[in-house]
């Protein structure tokens, strides 16, 4: 099954996911979508610093919004602040310190964020693939503890801050690499088998697409979707598939380009038409299953993943007082 889903994923990303992709996709784009003035309005984006995530900051920022860059290294926030200022005259920028892998950091840092700031769209960009199992300090497996429970607790946590705010949207940055995964909760944190860091990233980035469906039934007062941002050309792919990179490099998307349906998802009056809780591509909802691939779960697994992923943060709120 793994074959055949991986093989109809990989011609499916060459049609669509590369640069030749994005360039067909956007002949249906609805000129204007992106006309918007987003001043007054308060984004949070996460792993702000580099590729899609610096590209959506300084779109945000160039329609004037208040842009909170929320980035693990000093160094590369700071630099990627004084970029944004530069090319967008923009001066509401505000960079916070926070490493997505530690749940008792994200905790604290949500909280404190909430009692001192406006929120009106989250963008969950942050996202790592660590091709060797590696642990956190608090023993989690590394892609689990940034992907999906550094997502789960900064969103939920989160959550009071943006029903306050009109027009509230939570964006979250998925993969369609997720198409290869069905939900497997009874091994969130890969011990079991060889580890294998594509198939964890993949399987992080279903649940982040699972998590955004219930989030939408949830919290009705709020806009949430996840989308794909196609193959896009950034240090993470450089980094960690390598292969990969030298294969495609040239048919890769710009960052820019990456970004266009995070922006879209973040701004744009068309997208709160679109249902709550779907996974996008190049400004359209798509589907969450390849055909006959056999990856859609049971409710009963989807309700042991948030679950879990609850009791998970719960253990980490007792230990952050
Ligand atoms: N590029 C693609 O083709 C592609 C395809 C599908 C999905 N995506 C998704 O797009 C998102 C952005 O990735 P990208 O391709 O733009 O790569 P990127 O340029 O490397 O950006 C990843 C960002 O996440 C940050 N990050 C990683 N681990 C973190 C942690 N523990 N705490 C806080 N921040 C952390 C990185 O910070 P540092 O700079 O400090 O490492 C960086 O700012 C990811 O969620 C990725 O899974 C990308």
């Amino acid at each position: 099954m793994s074959l055949y889903r991986n093989a109809v994923w990989f011609v499916k990303g060459l049609q669509e996911y590369t640069k030749a992709g994005y360039e067909y996709a956007s002949k249906h784009f609805v000129p204007g979508d992106l006309d918007v003035n987003v001043t007054g309005r308060c984004f949070m984006v996460t792993g702000a610093n580099s590729g899609i995530g610096k590209a959506t900051a300084t779109e945000l920022a160039k329609r004037g919004g208040t842009v909170h860059l929320v980035c693990r290294s000093k160094d590369r926030a700071e630099e990627a602040k004084k970029e944004i200022i530069k090319s967008t005259n923009n001066e509401n920028i505000h960079v916070h310190i926070l490493d997505m892998s530690n749940p008792r950091k994200v905790l604290e840092f949500a909280e404190k964020f909430k009692k001192k700031y406006k929120l009106h769209v989250l963008v969950n960009n942050a996202g790592s693939m660590i091709n060797q199992r590696e642990l956190t300090d608090d023993g989690l497996e590394k892609n689990f503890a940034i992907n999906t429970l550094g997502t789960y607790i900064l969103t939920t946590t989160l959550i009071p801050v943006l029903k306050s705010a009109e027009d509230a949207r939570v964006v979250t940055v998925s993969s369609g690499g997720m198409l290869v995964q069905k939900l497997n909760v009874d091994d969130l944190q890969f011990e079991k088998g060889q580890f294998d860091g594509t198939m964890a990233y993949a399987q992080n980035k279903r649940q982040q697409v699972i998590l955004t469906e219930h989030w939408a039934k949830m919290h009705p007062e709020i806009h949430f979707s996840v989308m794909h941002p196609g193959w896009a050309d950034t240090p993470a792919v450089m980094s960690s598939m390598p292969d990969f990179y030298e294969r495609m490099k040239t048919k890769l998307r710009t960052e820019a380009q990456g970004a266009d349906t995070v922006v879209w998802l973040a701004i744009s009056p068309a997208t709160i038409k679109e249902k709550s809780g779907c996974f996008f591509q190049d400004r359209r909802p798509v589907s969450t299953h390849l055909p006959l691939a056999l990856t859609r779960s049971s409710s009963a697994d989807e309700q042991k993943l948030l679950k879990i992923l609850d009791e998970l943060a719960e253990s980490f709120r007792s230990k952050s007082t």
